[in-house]
């Protein structure tokens, strides 16, 4: 069916088409036809009674895979795009046509609520996993919507909140993982934030949704609002937003009108807004061309289960009694503790909440794989408060002395985070904590199974107990995904996506989050995440990157090289253990002696070897060039600085296993010299010592002020050349100073 030409559509046509006909679909224009779009970033939440956008109403059953907490962990962007075909699968049969994810925000501060439905603290690792996922999804004729744009890193006060932040932090970190999708993936939404940035909603942002996303990175989709963020439709149809949800019953549209009427709106500004809402149709008419009656639910559990068990990290596994704690024997007898054993937590709170197709007890699982050996139960606590602690703790304490090995199941419970509320602390509860002492005070062989959304201080944890597993928050199929990882049928490799710090006080943002009076200022700037512990040289429970597994490897021989396209790095990664595995193998890149401020490293490439025992393999990855640049607030751009540039490949951000230094050409960039250049910029341009000096007398080097006891250079160089003048008593001009400066740039170009 040929789609309507926006051009033949009246205005009140085109206001029509750029908000909702109700809770979740587009209005019918014309032979455009109506859309449907629902939640969410980790399984389809199709409401068909009634609607909401925190998740309470019911919806279709669908399968609930790991949120992004738990798929971040895997750092596989092939299993990401596995999730997404998957999922857009089940939106076809659905009838969705826009799948509301991926969630993409930064993890600035283990504190916001919505953690679970983010991917990491690193744009890189965020951005290749969210474009596979995108890239999967739409594979199946459904659209995406990239969310949330931008810098939506609370949820205290987020429908006023400005983020506050700085160029390059806003540029580098918070804009880079939907620069990367935007560019890589082409989603055919993005859904802009409730919040404000640098003091304007994101909604009526023009730089943000039309200057840069549109611009600057060339997307040609839709923005859709986020629900409920629109306070200003004008103003938001002005910026470059398309598509007003839910629907406001029709009233935003006549202000539209009356806008192009009265000329407050340009009549082409939502000419083209309605064309891309068409394009839009088109694309999801083609995609609804392929026919998909139901999902195989059975298949889609299965696969869960698979990508579940990838999304598992080992965070610690000491010998007891010179025997690691895991993997468990089958055939031997585990006590199985924890109310999240039995009643799993598997997904957050809010608007990406799923009605699962069915939900894997852990406790069965364990039992299903524990071929013949006993398992018990106890709860051991309550996370809702009820029942007498002392005897579920007792109970609990008592099974675990009798087994082989206990495995303890922690966590936080669904009411102590979620979407629309920030959490205060990062603590477990403290019965979870005190159970664990009793437990592994009289069994040893203990392992922890931790549940949670958002980062947890594990320090006290991690001190009590000999193996810790972080299942963070696993979907659906979490209970046989962490049953095949306790007895080894999968190996562990997940690594954090997140910093575990030792306290919430060493956390970046400790000090401004969550803000206040609907202002949050980014005062960490650059060094969100990893990069704030490496440049503060602070110790962490968990690092970055971080996660063992049940054999070992080995990096050797990394090579470096570089050319206009960027820097190809290789290594050799050896599995040295007894058992088949794999690997996540990091690239970071630090610049020494930069000229500019840098986090000490950054990831910038990573890759997953899977290798069988004794065996090595190659990996080779490429950083882009691009990748390696940073936002010069001079330029307004980006800049790529030359020179040696130092690759670090690892097994986490603080298990560097090898290092090498390549060149790399920098972009050339020189400021033309003005007379607020300072002297120090000046004298660092070649013949300015000659060319100054001819016009007023230099400042001597500080061997030469020794008698002085001072630096004059050093204490010159901030002065603004045009203010030396001032001290020249009349023998320096502006325009011989100036014609000094056209010189020294001339000999520049
Ligand atoms: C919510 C969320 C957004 C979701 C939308 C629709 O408030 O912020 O992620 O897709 O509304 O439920």
């Amino acid at each position: 069916m040929t789609i309507q030409d926006p051009a033949a559509l009246t205005a009140s046509e085109q206001a029509a088409l750029g908000s909702g006909a109700d809770f979740w679909s587009t209005k019918q224009v014309g032979d455009v036809p109506s859309l449907v779009l629902t939640d969410g970033p980790h399984g389809v939440r199709r409401q068909v009674g009634a609607s909401d956008h925190l998740g309470i109403a019911g919806s279709e059953p669908a399968t609930c895979f790991p949120p992004a907490v738990g798929l971040g962990q895997s750092w596989d962007a092939s299993l990401t795009e596995q999730v997404g075909a998957a999922l857009g699968v089940e939106s076809r049969a659905l009838g969705v046509d826009v799948l509301l994810g991926p969630g993409i925000n930064i993890k600035r501060d283990p504190r916001c609520g919505r953690n679970f439905e983010y991917y990491s603290e690193d744009p890189h690792l965020s951005g290749r996993l969210a474009a596979s996922w995108v890239q999967g999804l739409q594979g199946t004729g459904v659209g995406a919507s990239l969310k949330h744009f931008a810098a939506n890193n609370t949820e205290h006060d987020r429908m006023r909140s400005s983020s506050d932040i700085a160029p390059r932090p806003l540029r580098e970190i918070y804009l880079r993982a939907f620069q990367h999708v935007v560019q890589q993936a082409q989603p055919w939404t993005v859904m802009c934030s409730y919040n404000r940035v640098n003091g304007t909603y994101a909604s009526e942002n023009h730089w943000l949704l039309t200057q840069v996303l549109r611009d600057e990175w060339g997307f040609d989709g839709v923005v859709v609002s986020d629900w409920g963020a629109i306070q200003d439709r004008v103003k938001a149809v002005t910026a470059g937003l398309d598509l007003e949800m839910p629907g406001s019953g029709g009233g935003a549209d006549q202000q539209v009108v009356d806008a192009v009427d009265a000329g407050e709106l340009d009549a082409g500004v939502l000419a083209q807004a309605a064309g891309r809402m068409v394009a839009l149709a088109a694309k999801a008419e083609a995609g609804r061309a392929v026919r998909v009656p139901a999902f195989d639910a059975d298949a889609h559990h299965a696969l869960a289960r698979q990508v579940a068990a990838r999304c598992v990290v080992l965070l610690k596994n000491e010998p007891v009694s010179k025997r690691a704690v895991l993997p468990l024997c089958e055939g031997s007898s585990v006590a199985v503790i924890g109310e999240f054993a039995q009643t799993p937590r598997y997904q957050g709170g809010g608007s990406s909440h799923v009605n699962p197709t069915r939900v894997d007890v852990p406790v069965d699982e364990i039992r299903a794989l524990a071929d013949g050996g006993v398992v018990t139960y106890a709860a051991g606590f309550t996370t809702d408060g009820s029942g007498d602690l002392a005897a579920l703790r007792e109970e609990a304490v008592l099974s675990a002395s009798a087994a082989d090995t206990a495995v303890v199941f922690l966590g936080l419970a669904a009411h102590q985070e979620s979407e629309g509320f920030d959490r205060e602390h990062l603590e477990l509860p403290a019965e979870q904590l005190e159970l664990l002492a009793d437990v592994v005070r009289v069994q040893p062989r203990t392992a922890v199974v931790l549940s949670h959304g958002g980062v947890l201080r594990l320090a006290p944890l991690s001190g009590i107990a000999p193996a810790i597993l972080d299942g963070a928050l696993l979907g659906q199929a979490g209970g046989g995904a962490i049953a095949d990882v306790l007895f080894g049928r999968v190996n562990p490799s997940a690594r954090l996506a997140e910093t575990v710090p030792v306290r919430l006080q060493d956390t970046p943002a400790y000090l401004d989050f969550p803000g206040e009076h609907s202002h949050v200022a980014y005062g960490e700037g650059l060094f969100v995440g990893y990069r704030w512990y490496d440049a503060r040289d602070m110790a962490v429970t968990f690092p970055f990157g971080h996660g063992l597994s049940y054999t070992s490897f080995a990096y050797s021989g990394l090579e470096l090289a570089a050319d206009a396209q960027g820097i190809t790095a290789s290594v050799t990664v050896t599995n040295t253990g007894e058992r088949a595995g794999r690997e996540v193998v990091q690239f970071y890149v630090a610049k020494p002696s930069s000229s500019i401020a840098r986090p000490p490293q950054e990831l910038k490439g990573h890759a997953v070897a899977e290798l069988a025992p004794g065996r090595s393999a190659r990996v080779t990855v490429f950083l882009d060039r691009a990748d390696l640049a940073y936002w010069d607030i001079r330029g307004d751009r980006w800049v790529v600085e030359g020179g040696t540039y130092e690759v670090r490949a690892a097994a986490s951000s603080r298990d560097i296993r090898e290092t090498a230094a390549v060149e790399v050409v920098g972009d050339e960039f020189v400021l033309p010299l003005t007379l607020n250049s300072t002297l120090g910029e000046v004298m660092a341009t070649p013949g300015a010592a000659e060319v100054l000096g001819a016009l007023m007398p230099m400042p001597q080097a500080a061997a030469d002020n020794d008698a002085l006891g001072i630096d004059m250079a050093k204490m010159m160089a901030s002065i603004p050349v045009g203010r030396l003048i001032s001290f020249a008593g009349g023998a320096v001009t502006r325009d011989d100073l100036g014609k000094a400066l056209a010189q020294l740039n001339a000999s520049q170009a």
